[in-house]
């Protein structure tokens, strides 16, 4: 029952550590050593059960309170050994003449369904001699006094020889004990004092007395400054006529004060409920842990430090030393530990006068209260490895991680391990703490990514909350953690620029961070000829100089004098090709892209403007359609024209000749391919005086050429003499009185030749169809006007077609075709 539930839960503990929980342990993990006064079984590992075996028969199970009484105590460390301590005189110890003191006790290891339960008897015998007069023993649960009583023991022989025996037959004997506690002066016989949890015993030369620390017979009492329990007794042997007097007394500590450092513990020097005269002497001290005594050496290498004063045995042991140990514990969700030791001491004192000797051991387990010791979270990432690196600490040995959570999910170590985090338990050095390291890279879905791209940087953040618990109780805590990285896509760079008369120069400053990045200067990257070409390096920049006409500018329109020019600079994140900056430097270039030559030579250059993608120069065409550039490529046209060709016209304003012409697609492309026509002229000042020499050839005699060729013209009459109406052909035949004028206009309708200008010289007007009507020139007085009039009308209506008109003798005559 004592050992029950610390093994249950180490029996989780070895699972999660994956020790076989059904390893069975062998004997010699049951370490018996004789300690003086107290028998020291080491038992690893824990047992459910013990029992005393007594006289070999009986096996007697050893519940809390039996081991009080009968002088039994139990250490048990987080690491899962125990100890048990047995005061030599021990309700169930073998005792040969008080010598020798044998026990033999038993360890009962539950099975599991499959098995049945082991069973592990360990027997030791010590001896012990000789005993001094007087000894003190004070373990954790109970404090024994043992004192020399020889004359009594020869007179009760056989009477107790047992604590067991005692129990049974100390009624039955026929001798009458009774025990006086002081001060309450309480008179209680064997039996009650059995009872009431105390132990009285005697041995063949020795009597015990034995009681719990808080019992109600004890008292608290200040000596020399230490508070301390005591349990003072009076036992009467009584025959028939003789009645016998042992006094028994046991002192023992209470607990101690410490710092934070340094467990100090006081015991006073002299103690006084012991000892009724002054004529003591301190003869020996020594210190000792879980009842073994430590040698100078030992002590001094675990720090462990003894310092007897005048009133005080001080005993100092900073918080951590060897010997004990740490335990975990939680309070409200918070982590604590306590140190934990127990150091014996044992004293020896002499009685001067009687030559009587008091020894006095002490098992004083020391627990500090509990100490927070918050972990931590310690934060190893290194942004650019693009993994969190995080150990949790420092935690005892006791502490297990099981599981960890994520905003999105609870992963076991096991799962996280599958899913490589590499959770790892690191121990200290000295094998005392231990930290749980862990790897998550960013990549990961439990990972918060957050991008901001105009900072150019990414933050990473991880949530977790370990699930921690405390072996062998199982308590479970947690600590939960932010952390977060921040993975820098680069420091903003900075972009400027600026033109000159040809070039464009751009000036990226990446401000002493190494670039990290990739140019893209229009459509093109920057790549190692390009850089040699057209990049100079400065300290923490570099500078890249194109020229306005590179194919990795675009012209964004074109002027008679200038050229508007685009450079496009992007830098990019070379990992996810994402604009880190952009800029665009416009800038207006002075250039002539017409020249005219005297010698009547125009030259003119088309170039492909960013409106007009899909644009092939080598379809634009002067004019003429026929004249198309003597040089093209994807981006330009070369136009080499004379200004008398090519559709080129010419016109005169004041004293220059202006000659234009038009670049241009095929109307059809035009539209489209969202082109413009471009206009290109040439100026040439006509006064401006040039020598030219020429050869001429003289010709006979200047003539005139005669030709033929169709004209076409039209004549109407008119209503009146403002010519601003005219008759239709439905007014036909119009009536007028004579002597009225006629108001004819007559219109030359086409001509392709710009030359030719129509004048009216005479007109006539006949009365049949011919105009050739045999009238002769001089005959036209106005009187036979009207017939003639009135005939060419007739004509005129009757003309359906084109009308000829010729000119003969000063007369008009007008023909049908
Ligand atoms: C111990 O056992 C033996 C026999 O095994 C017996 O003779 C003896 O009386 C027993 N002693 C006590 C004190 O019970
Ligand atoms: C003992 O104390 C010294 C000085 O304080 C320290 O350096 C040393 O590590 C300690 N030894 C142990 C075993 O704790
Ligand atoms: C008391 O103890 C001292 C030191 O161990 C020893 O020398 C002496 O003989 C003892 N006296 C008696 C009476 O036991
Ligand atoms: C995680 O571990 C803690 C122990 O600290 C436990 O209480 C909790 O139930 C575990 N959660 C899951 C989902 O296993
Ligand atoms: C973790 O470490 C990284 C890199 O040293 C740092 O950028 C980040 O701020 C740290 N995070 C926390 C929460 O301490
Ligand atoms: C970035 O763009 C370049 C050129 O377009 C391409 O070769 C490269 O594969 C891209 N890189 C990424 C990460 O998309
Ligand atoms: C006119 O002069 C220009 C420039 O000097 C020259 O390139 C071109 O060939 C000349 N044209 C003719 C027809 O001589
Ligand atoms: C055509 O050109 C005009 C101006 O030059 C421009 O605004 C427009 O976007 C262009 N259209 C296309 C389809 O390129
Ligand atoms: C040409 O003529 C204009 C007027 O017709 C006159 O103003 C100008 O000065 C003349 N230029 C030269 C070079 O003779």
């Amino acid at each position: 029952i004592i050992c029950q539930m610390p093994y249950r839960l180490f029996c989780l503990l070895m699972a999660a550590v994956g020790i076989q929980a059904q390893q069975t342990p062998s004997i010699n993990d049951l370490n018996a050593e004789c300690l003086g006064n107290v028998i020291r079984l080491s038992v690893a590992p824990l047992f459910e059960e013990v029992d005393a075996v007594f006289n070999d028969t009986q096996i007697i199970n050893l519940t809390p309170g039996l081991a009080t009484q009968c002088g039994f105590s139990f250490k048990f460390d987080p690491m899962g050994n125990a100890m048990l301590f047995a005061s030599l005189q021990n309700c169930f110890s073998q005792n040969m003449d008080d010598k020798m003191f044998s026990l033999v006790m038993q360890f009962r290891l539950p099975g599991n369904h499959m098995t049945e339960d082991s069973v592990y008897r360990v027997g030791k015998t010590c001896s012990y001699t000789p005993w001094t007069s007087r000894e003190i023993l004070c373990d954790r649960n109970y404090m024994e006094a043992s004192e020399m009583a020889l004359n009594n023991v020869r007179l009760l022989t056989i009477l107790f020889n047992s604590c067991f025996h005692f129990l049974r037959q100390a009624v039955a004997s026929g001798y009458k004990m009774t025990v006086v506690f002081s001060p309450s002066k309480n008179v209680m016989n064997v039996d009650e004092v059995q009872r009431k949890g105390y132990a009285i015993a005697n041995t063949p030369t020795r009597l015990v007395l034995r009681s719990p620390h808080n019992a109600e017979e004890t008292y608290l009492q200040n000596v020399a400054g230490v508070p301390m329990r005591v349990l003072s007794t009076s036992t009467f042997f009584e025959q028939k006529w003789l009645v016998t007097r042992v006094d028994a007394t046991a002192v023992c500590p209470t607990p101690v004060a410490f710092t934070p450092e340094v467990i100090t513990w006081y015991m006073p020097k002299h103690i006084d409920p012991l000892f009724s005269s002054d004529a003591f002497t301190m003869l020996e001290v020594y210190m000792g842990i879980d009842a073994k005594r430590l040698d100078i050496e030992e002590m001094a290498a675990r720090n462990y430090s003894v310092l007897v004063t005048e009133a005080h045995i001080i005993v100092e042991i900073p918080v951590g030393a060897v010997g004990g140990y740490f335990k975990s514990h939680i309070q409200d969700d918070q982590y604590f530990v306590t140190y934990t030791i127990e150091p014996m001491l044992e004293l020896l004192w002499i009685e001067e006068v009687a030559h009587e000797n008091t020894s006095y051991k002490v098992l004083f387990p020391i627990t500090t209260p509990p100490m927070a010791r918050p972990p931590q979270v310690r934060n190893y990432t290194v942004p650019e490895q693009a993994v969190f690196v995080l150990e949790l600490g420092t935690f005892n040995l006791d502490v297990e991680l099981l599981n960890i959570t994520f905003p999105t999910m609870v992963l076991t170590v096991a799962e996280c391990n599958a899913r490589g985090f590499n959770v790892q338990e690191q121990r200290s050095p000295d094998n005392t703490l231990k930290t749980f390291r862990m790897e998550v890279p960013f990549s990961d879905p439990v990972v918060f990514k957050e991008r901001r791209a105009e900072q150019g940087l990414t933050t990473f953040t991880l949530q977790l909350i370990y699930g921690l618990v405390i072996f062998p109780e199982y308590a479970p805590f947690s600590h939960s953690a932010v952390v977060d990285a921040v993975l820098l896509d680069i420091v903003p760079p900075s972009v400027t620029g600026n033109c000159d008369q040809e070039n464009f120069h751009i000036t990226v400053d990446y401000r002493n961070q190494e670039p990290f990045f990739v140019v893209l200067v229009g459509k093109r990257l920057l790549n190692h000829e390009f850089a040699q070409q057209y990049l100079t390096e400065g300290d923490t920049d570099f500078t890249i100089t194109l020229p306005f006409s590179s194919p990795d500018a675009v012209f964004e329109s074109v002027h008679s004098s200038s050229v508007r020019s685009r450079l496009d600079v992007a830098l990019l994140n070379p990992y996810n090709n994402m604009t880190i900056k952009y800029f665009s430097l416009a800038c207006s270039f002075l250039k002539t892209l017409t020249e005219c030559f005297s010698n009547g030579t125009m030259t003119a250059l088309a170039v492909k403007v960013e409106s007009a993608p899909g644009l092939n120069p080598g379809q634009l065409t002067l004019s003429d359609p026929a004249c198309g550039p003597t040089y093209s490529d994807a981006r330009f046209a070369y136009f080499h024209f004379t200004v008398n060709s090519c559709g080129t016209t010419r016109k005169f304003i004041n004293n220059v000749m202006l000659y234009e012409n038009e670049i241009s697609l095929p109307d059809e492309l035009e539209v489209k391919l969202n082109a413009t026509t471009l206009k290109v002229s040439c100026y040439y000042v006509a006064n401006i005086t040039r020598t030219l020499a020429f050869l001429t050839r003289p010709r006979d005699k200047p003539f005139a050429e005669t030709g033929t060729g169709r004209l076409m013209v039209r004549m109407r009459l008119a209503q009146d003499a403002s010519y601003n109406t005219f008759h239709q052909e439905e007014d036909y035949p119009v009536v007028r009185y004579l002597r009225q004028p006629l108001h004819f206009e007559v219109e030359l309708t086409t001509s392709s030749d710009p030359k030719v200008a129509l004048v009216l010289d005479h007109c006539w007007a006949t009365l049949n169809e011919d105009p050739m009507c045999g009238l002769s020139p001089d005959l036209h007085p106005i009187s036979h006007l009207w017939e003639i009039l009135a005939r060419m009308i007739t004509c005129l209506l009757s003309l359906s077609g084109p009308c000829s008109v010729s000119l003969e003798r000063n007369v008009c005559c007008i023909k049908r075709l």
